[in-house]
């Protein structure tokens, strides 16, 4: 069985968790004001999760022949994700509204990597993809809390 799809179904991932990652530092680095002492750690901890997933994907990749985006360029150009440089002064709410609509953004992409994935019958593929999708869909619920919404899936 040929994963043609499936492997640009995992480089789409490398490139938008790549981005991820910057976000979510970008967040942790420009954050101030209110529940700073809290939020700052727990941004890393988000990081942590998304750098996994990154490195799961990225060698799942390589697992079936393919050569996973390694450089910023090819993260920033292939990306959905898009970043604004950083500033100081904006609201974490504001910030948090960010992130939910990049979290967003990976629940739709996973969600299509799934159904590529399965199509070619590659069925690990399809359980990273899984993994993840859970674990965006529940920071979705988490952030959105803080935010005093309702998750919204
Ligand atoms: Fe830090």
């Amino acid at each position: 069985m040929s994963y043609e799809k499936t492997k640009l179904a995992l480089n789409q991932a490398v490139a938008d968790l790549s981005v991820m990652s910057a976000l979510i530092h970008q967040i942790h680095w420009y954050m101030r004001g209110e529940d700073f002492l809290s939020l700052h750690p727990k941004m890393d901890e988000y990081r942590d999760a998304v750098e996994a997933q990154l490195d799961e994907t990225s060698e799942r990749l390589i697992t079936i022949g393919g050569a996973p985006w390694s450089t910023l360029t090819e993260f920033s150009e292939n990306s959905k994700i898009k970043m604004e440089p950083g500033i100081y002064g904006i609201d974490t709410k504001k910030r948090f509204a960010e992130f939910v609509a990049a979290l967003e953004y990976l629940d739709d992409m996973y969600k299509k990597g799934i159904v590529v994935a399965d199509a070619e019958d590659d069925y690990v593929t399809s359980d990273i993809f899984h993994d993840g999708l859970a674990w965006v869909e529940k920071t979705i619920w988490m952030v959105q809390a803080e935010l005093g919404l309702a998750p919204g899936i």
